[in-house]
């Protein structure tokens, strides 16, 4: 076919090139302490149900032919209406809520290019997929919905620019998540759009924590640079009167520094103010020290065994969809603070990079997942690099923060050879990147012989357990039987039980769907599980009803209901006061 201007209606492999230069978690850049250019907004925006910016190539912006007659083009980038980002745009418009499928993001800005240094572009979430367009240019992609991206755009940043965003929410079987999960595909740019200026040479990692020996007395600083040089960086902890060289050799360079730190811990949530230097680059930031590690079937914050009294949460507001306010994971923190937990399970993909750095100032423990849910295709290879990648990023994102004290590599996944042999390479990739925290995952119990055997256990410090008896499993006496069933040799958190219930729909305990009947189940399962020794921690689901495709009852209407506040976290279910009054019997050591 002649390459015509509308050639493009006969593409099908259209996609293809836009699979190239991914962003992946080695072009990560460390970003405390940095001065950025926000790139949040009013951006110009456009549905494309069809695709066609990528089929057309719009960002090339061609408007005439080669012998300078004027083409008709499908897009008016600076006359489209405007969305102000970070947004979902699915609680942007109501035209827009179910909207799942390509929208194309564009706005023009100037960069001062006399400055020197390097330009990054970082993007904070994209759901899912996300392609950059910068003066015409294809600069890559990123997979995943949760996690930071970055592109290195110096040679191709100009006084003035054009930006293009391409965003794809469709959910696909092969992706991380797939097409099928139990919350709400929302689609967007929904956090942090900017560019970062560095120097030449310039520290993309910087991990600071605690060595983990069980002594509390040594430091660990970890330094990557942006280039394989050898050098000399300064790493400073004024409080402590520390100012220590690093040597560095082919770009990275370690130390451990002997130091008594005052150890942070949900009761005194601690943080000192630390800074990296490397030639012109200088980053900060603010860290706990605490040590988080299993010994047999304890889980020992500071050396002291402790009780995770804990809540699960989505990330999510009637107002912003994904993209949280402060004010609303503050709201989220204090709300789980007020049940009485010491422990948040913030389910099951990274939220917002605040909600941890929030958690270590307020002093709540986290436990961070990534999507790997239900039916994901772990015969898949591609689906596999995903997954790491969204892991690796995710760790890399939150490393330095003391909260985050478990890493998930999944939720709810059947006990099959090929799942067995993908998540125990993230359970040991996460084992081999961070060995300052142990990793679980939310495994399911073995129905058959109803009790906990999920041979995934093998590859995890803690077994995540999800458990609905006197729910889905009605029969409520399968979980004292399937407690004393069990004997695992390693600490369990119970990360999932609960029961729906539609704010106001009292009456009947005995009725599923009421609140007496929810309340009746958390009075049970407390009472049940507090009693097992090997438990050493709960995250009942959940702490706030969030919308779900996937529930269209009466109850429900379109919502999950198994919160303990109903979907505006205004109105506190019965049950939240009967995990409340156990939560306040337990003290958390
Ligand atoms: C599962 C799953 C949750 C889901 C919950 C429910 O355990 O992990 O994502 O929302 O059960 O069915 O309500």
């Amino acid at each position: 076919m002649a390459k015509k201007y509308m050639s493009d209606i006969h593409l099908e492999e259209y996609a293809a090139e836009y699979e190239e230069k991914k962003a992946l978690y080695k072009d990560m850049v460390f970003t405390g302490g940095r001065d950025a250019l926000s790139l949040n907004g009013a951006w110009n925006y456009a549905v494309d149900q069809y695709d066609t910016c990528l089929r057309q190539k719009w960002f090339k912006e061609r408007y005439q032919d080669e012998r300078g007659f004027t083409l008709p083009v499908d897009y008016s980038f600076d006359e489209w209406p405007v969305m102000e980002l970070p947004r979902c745009w699915n609680v942007f418009a109501a035209e827009y809520l179910l909207y799942e499928g390509a929208m194309v993001f564009t706005r023009r800005f100037a960069y001062d290019t006399t400055q020197g240094g390097r330009c990054i572009l970082r993007i904070g979430a994209a759901s899912m997929l996300c392609r950059v367009f910068l003066n015409g240019t294809y600069i890559g992609m990123h997979r995943g919905a949760s996690t930071p991206f970055f592109f290195d755009v110096t040679d191709l940043v100009e006084e003035d620019n054009r930006i293009l965003l391409c965003v794809d929410s469709t959910r696909r079987p092969e992706q991380v998540p797939t097409e099928n999960t139990d919350w709400f595909n929302y689609g967007g740019v929904f956090r942090d759009i900017e560019l970062l200026r560095v120097p030449a040479v310039y520290i993309k990692s910087f991990h600071v924590s605690l060595v983990p020996d069980g002594k509390f007395d040594k430091l660990s600083v970890k330094i990557c640079l942006s280039e394989q040089e050898d050098g000399n960086a300064k790493f400073q902890l004024r409080e402590l009167g520390i100012a220590e060289e690093i040597p560095v050799k082919n770009g990275t360079g370690e130390i451990a520094i002997d130091a008594k730190p005052r150890l942070w811990s949900p009761e005194d949530p601690y943080l000192y103010d630390v800074s990296a230097e490397y030639s012109d680059d200088r980053v900060s930031d603010r860290v706990g020290f605490r040590e988080i590690r299993v010994c047999g079937r304890d889980i020992l914050l500071n050396g002291k065994s402790i009780f995770l009294k804990g809540i699960s949460a989505h990330e999510e507001s009637v107002a912003n969809g994904r993209a949280l306010t402060d004010e609303e994971r503050m709201e989220n923190i204090r709300l789980a603070k007020e049940l009485g937990c010491n422990f948040m399970r913030i389910a099951h993909y990274p939220h917002h990079e605040r909600m941890a750095k929030m958690a270590d100032e307020l002093g709540i423990m986290l436990w961070e997942e990534i999507p790997v849910y239900w039916a994901i295709r772990f015969d898949r290879k591609e689906t596999y690099e995903d997954a790491q990648n969204q892991l690796a990023e995710l760790i890399e994102r939150d490393y330095n923060r003391a909260s985050v004290i478990i890493w998930s590599v999944g939720n709810e996944n059947a006990d099959t050879d090929s799942r067995l042999s993908f998540m125990k390479r993230l359970a040991d990739h996460a084992h081999h990147t961070d060995i300052t925290r142990p990793v679980s995952a939310a495994c399911l119990v073995d129905e058959a012989e109803n009790k906990i055997a999920d041979r995934l256990a093998d590859s995890l410090d803690i077994i995540g357990i999800n458990e609905y008896c006197g729910w889905y499993s009605p029969d409520f006496e399968r979980l004292p039987a399937l407690l004393q069933n069990s004997d695992p040799e390693k600490p369990v958190i119970i990360t999932e039980f609960g029961a729906d219930a539609m704010r106001g729909n009292q009456g009947d305990p005995e009725k599923k769907g009421t609140e007496e009947y929810q309340a009746a189940v958390y009075e049970r399962q407390m009472d049940t599980l507090l009693k097992i020794g090997y438990i050493k921690g709960i995250s009942p689901w959940i702490l706030y009803d969030f919308r779900c495709p996937r529930r269209t009852s009466s109850i429900q209407k379109y919502y999950n209901r198994k919160g303990l506040l109903d979907e505006t976290k205004t109105y506190r279910k019965p049950a939240f006061y009967v995990l409340q009054k156990y939560y306040r019997r337990i003290s958390s050591c």
